[in-house]
């Protein structure tokens, strides 16, 4: 096949950096004149461009505003680039996914109490408003509804994982105190929004719900009589049970996932446990090298100052 002499790429399209320097006196610049690309293009920008360049710029300056005084930045890279360790795999995002439910429960629990009114005699009529009037109610209310049943599964899943990776163990036990705490706030939550409909289904199933608690051991009884808010269910239970709902597990909850995050960052997390510590890469003592040149000691890989090195570690936790 015949073959062509390569174009001659124009300068003209090759960026400046690449473009092969001229020789001295050629590149038909006439002499004493900087090339063209090296001279100062004059640049008349209107009043309005200029506006644009301080508009496009003024979001990253807000951002740089705030992280100076905040600090933020350095927080955030270690926190978002932090290393994971090897086999980190889908269970992991367990946590997360309990994480994102909650979101879920908080949002939609917000256009809810919009409409909601927590009275005896309208709760349920509220209720009826919001599925069959408010636009999109109903879809919001059955993402609140189902969603808490999904956030129950996901925190006993991400508990199970927990619990088989041995990730309560030493240095995360304090994490792992903090999880149950959760899980009996997350209980407590779904719990407590049961009885919102105040329909009939609602109120038996939270007198049964009551009486379970009253069983406990010793602080049972004081238990069910503060649930119950009165000698029978009624207005002031549901009183109690919204307060407790909107107001006092929320909060703790926020604040422990908080202190949750923290120290899944701070500690980081558990390599599962089929994951062997990798061995330490020593370096052999300079002492020992020349004992081994000299063919009076053992520097094969294998032992350095008489420990195994070659071995799969000790399985202990790649923290
Ligand atoms: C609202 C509930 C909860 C949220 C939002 C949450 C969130 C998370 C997230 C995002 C992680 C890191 C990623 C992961 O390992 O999945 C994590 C780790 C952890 N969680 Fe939770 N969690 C919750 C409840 C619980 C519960 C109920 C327990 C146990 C009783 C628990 C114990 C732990 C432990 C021990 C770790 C460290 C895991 C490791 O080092 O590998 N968490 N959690």
């Amino acid at each position: 096949m015949p073959s062509f002499p390569k174009p001659k790429i124009p300068d003209a399209v090759v960026p400046p950096p690449l473009r092969k320097p001229g020789k001295p006196g050629s590149g038909g610049t006439p002499k004493g004149q900087a090339p063209s690309d090296l001279k100062e293009t004059p640049e008349r920008k209107t009043a309005g461009d200029k506006l644009l360049d301080v508009g496009k710029e003024a979001p990253i300056d807000a951002l740089g505003w705030v992280d100076q005084r905040l600090a933020a930045s350095g927080f955030l890279t270690g926190m978002l680039f932090r290393k994971v360790p090897k086999g980190t795999n889908w269970f992991y995002t367990l946590g997360s996914a309990t994480l994102f439910a909650f979101i879920v429960q908080a949002v939609t629990g917000v256009f809810l109490a919009m409409f909601y009114t927590p009275s005896a005699t309208q709760a349920y009529s509220s209720i009826a408003h919001i599925n069959n009037e408010v636009p999109l109610g109903q879809l919001v209310h059955g993402m609140h509804k189902w969603g808490s049943s999904v956030m129950v599964i996901l925190i006993f899943l991400h508990m199970g994982r927990t619990f088989f990776f041995g990730a309560y163990k030493y240095p995360r036990e304090l994490n792992w105190v903090i999880g149950v705490v959760l899980l009996i706030l997350t209980m407590t939550m779904a719990f407590t929004g049961y009885l919102l409909p105040f329909d009939q289904r609602s109120f038996w199933a939270s007198i049964v719900g009551i009486n379970i608690n009253g069983t406990g051991p010793v602080v049972g009884p004081y238990l069910s009589d503060f649930l119950r808010a009165g000698p029978e269910l009624g207005a002031t239970t549901l009183s109690r049970f919204y307060a407790i709902h909107m107001l006092l597990v929320p909060g703790a909850i926020i604040a422990l996932i908080g202190a949750h995050m923290y120290l899944v960052v701070k500690l980081g997390t558990t390599a599962p446990p089929w994951v062997k510590a990798e061995r330490p890469k020593v370096a052999a003592p300079v002492s020992q090298l020349d004992a081994g040149a000299n063919g009076n000691g053992s520097v094969n890989g294998n032992r350095v100052n008489g420990a195994p090195v070659d071995g799969e570690g000790n399985g202990g936790s790649a923290l």
